[in-house]
């Protein structure tokens, strides 16, 4: 996928149902069954409104073994109709809920696995708006609203089918008069609906993403006392929230007027059925059963109507999710793991005239550079001279726009993903832990870790020269790290990333200091551990500290992203 690729707010509604097919596909089996069931469930009652006009007619002849005999297959066919549409909602809401399964294991593989910028670019609410709340509103329309559909529109087309059996000229009268009054207040509903639709979706994207920023600011926030004006733009949010729903409501109220015009509709039926049976066109057994199936159809079609504005908000949210998985598509360029080059090498790695910008402004320009294992080289540069995007670059998590990145001879870009990540590990600024224990993020690793993975743990922290600051913790490897790693330090963040790393034992390893909250002793710790990392490896150190760059074997400056000379 191009990773410029941007999300669209009101993404392509029309056609999202037929580009959703593909996940219908390794359902048809169950489609078919369910489809087969429902008919049966539908037909079963239909055919009971059939009955009730045979029972009407041999009462009035006087047939009392016909009228057993309907009793008699009226009774099966209520068996048929309660079995069939038990079935036929199971199977629906069990096929709907498999391709909503699939939908969102596709969103959340692809999603993983896309470009780091494609992610910088977005807000991760919107991301995990569509990847849970969009997608757990899909779940629940195909449990609640998708067969009610389903039987309300199979039950509307077999009525049609068995009126015309009696009269098909009644029928089309009916058939007409229903459609135009349907069509009338559709066309409102559909003329307003879209727009509101899409908006209400947006502003609860905007909603729940404002939301998803402010609450890890909450510190920066409240020391900056900025709350106030934060609350006021989410009270704008909420505002607009209020707005798209008002103007939602407004074009569902349209779809409320069906009832009226169903009962309207019933009268003239009334009257048409009576100068039938007076006219000797039809017989009081034909007339009953218009009058009471026509009667449940309408029920039918306001059920069908009333659930519009379901379907539409579903299919909102499904062009959504859509795009979600469309924008997130894996390059058909991208090597496949199987076939890439895999293994190791020793180490070279080489920039060959790097250039790289953000929205049209260039962070990188003409960058070269080559570093040996056993080297430690030290980045260094002002705020903005583009060193952490150098160290993305470097990592291979960012495809540079210009010129390549070569590991051993081989551009990263013809690696396979798993290969990249054992191969080149980056520790960014801020190491971001996962809630559990200190073992639980040394687990991360792309590598199996075997029978005894404290042991190997224990081993990498020793190669570093980190056993003793291991061994002080509270718990040692089971010491908890709190909600994103908030209990230790970055400093002591980055050791534990370190330590990963050192699982990992990558050729190439790129170190973005943390320069916020490093005490002196913590800092000395990864001075050391790098060090030793550096001795097989290539190091490259994005260093904030002066300490470090005295220590460092090359220093390589970047001004304004580009290699001072
Ligand atoms: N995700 C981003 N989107 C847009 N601009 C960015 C982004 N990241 C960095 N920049 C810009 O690119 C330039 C280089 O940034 P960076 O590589 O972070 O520099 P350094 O690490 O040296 O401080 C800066 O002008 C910065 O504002
Ligand atoms: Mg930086």
């Amino acid at each position: 996928m191009g990773e410029g690729r941007r999300l669209s707010d009101r993404p392509d509604e029309t056609s999202a149902l037929a580009r959703s097919a593909r996940y219908l596909r390794g359902h048809r089996t169950m489609l078919a069954v369910s489809t087969v069931v429902n008919v049966a469930a539908a037909g079963a009652r239909v055919g009971g409104f059939a009955l009730a006009g045979v029972v009407t007619d041999a009462i009035l002849a006087g047939d009392r073994a016909r009228v057993w005999e309907a009793a008699a297959v009226l009774t099966v066919l209520v068996v048929v109709s309660f079995a069939a549409t038990w079935c036929g909602t199971y199977l629906v809401v069990r096929v709907g809920e498999a391709v909503v399964r699939d939908l969102r294991e596709d969103a959340y593989r692809r999603v993983a696995a896309a470009p780091l910028r494609f992610l910088e670019n977005h807000r991760s609410g919107d991301l995990v708006r569509r990847l849970t709340g969009e997608i757990a509103a899909l779940s629940q329309f195909v449990g609640a609203t998708l067969p009610a559909l389903v039987n309300s529109s199979l039950m509307v087309l077999l009525t049609v089918v068995l009126l015309a059996g009696y009269s098909w000229l009644l029928t089309l009268v009916l058939v007409v008069l229903a459609a135009l009054g349907a069509a009338l207040l559709v066309r409102q509903f559909l003329a307003r609906a879209p727009s509101a639709f899409t908006a209400v979706a947006a502003a609860e994207a905007q909603v729940s993403a404002r939301f998803s920023e402010t609450l890890p600011a909450r510190e920066q926030l409240m020391v900056l006392g900025a709350q106030g004006r934060r609350l006021e733009t989410f009270a704008t949010d909420n505002d607009r929230l209020l707005r798209a729903r008002v103007e939602q409501l407004r074009a569902h109220l349209w779809l409320v007027a069906l009832g009226p015009v169903g009962g309207l509709l019933v009268v003239v039926l009334i009257a048409l059925a009576a100068g039938g049976t007076a006219a000797g066109w039809l017989s009081v057994g034909g007339a009953v059963v218009f009058l009471l199936a026509a009667r449940n159809a309408f029920g039918d079609v306001q059920e069908l109507v009333a659930h519009l504005g379901d379907l539409r908000a579903a299919r909102t949210h499904l062009a959504r999710v859509l795009d979600l998985v469309e924008a997130t598509e894996p390059d058909p360029l991208c090597p496949d793991e199987s076939r890439a080059p895999g293994g190791r090498g020793h180490g070279v790695l080489e920039a060959r005239k790097i250039g790289y910008a953000y929205g049209g402004r260039d962070a990188l320009t003409d960058v070269d550079l080559e570093i040996h294992p056993g080297e430690r080289v030290a980045l260094v540069g002002r705020t903005g001279s583009g060193k952490t995007t150098l160290g993305k670059i470097l990592a291979g998590l960012y495809q540079p726009d210009v010129g390549t990145v070569l590991l051993d001879d081989a551009p990263l870009s013809s690696l396979g993903p798993d290969t990249l990540r054992s191969r080149v590990v980056l520790i960014p600024q801020e190491v971001v832990l996962v809630s559990g224990t200190v073992a639980d993020n040394l687990a991360m690793v792309p590598t199996d870790l075997g029978a005894d993975p404290y042991g190997r743990m224990h081993a990498a922290a020793t190669s570093l020269g980190l056993a003793s600051w291991l061994g002080a913790l509270s718990d040692g490897l089971d010491t908890p790290v709190g909600d994103h790693g908030r209990l230790v330090s970055a400093g002591e963040r980055q050791l534990i990333a370190l330590v990963r790393a050192a699982l990992v034992d990558p050729e190439v390893l790129v170190l973005d200091e943390a320069t916020a909250d490093v005490d002196p002793v913590t800092a000395a710790r990864v001075e050391d551990a790098l060090a030793r990392a550096a001795r097989t490896r290539s190091v490259i150190v994005i260093a904030h500290r002066p300490d470090t760059v005295r220590r460092a074997d090359r220093r390589i400056e970047l001004v304004a992203g580009r290699v001072s000379t």
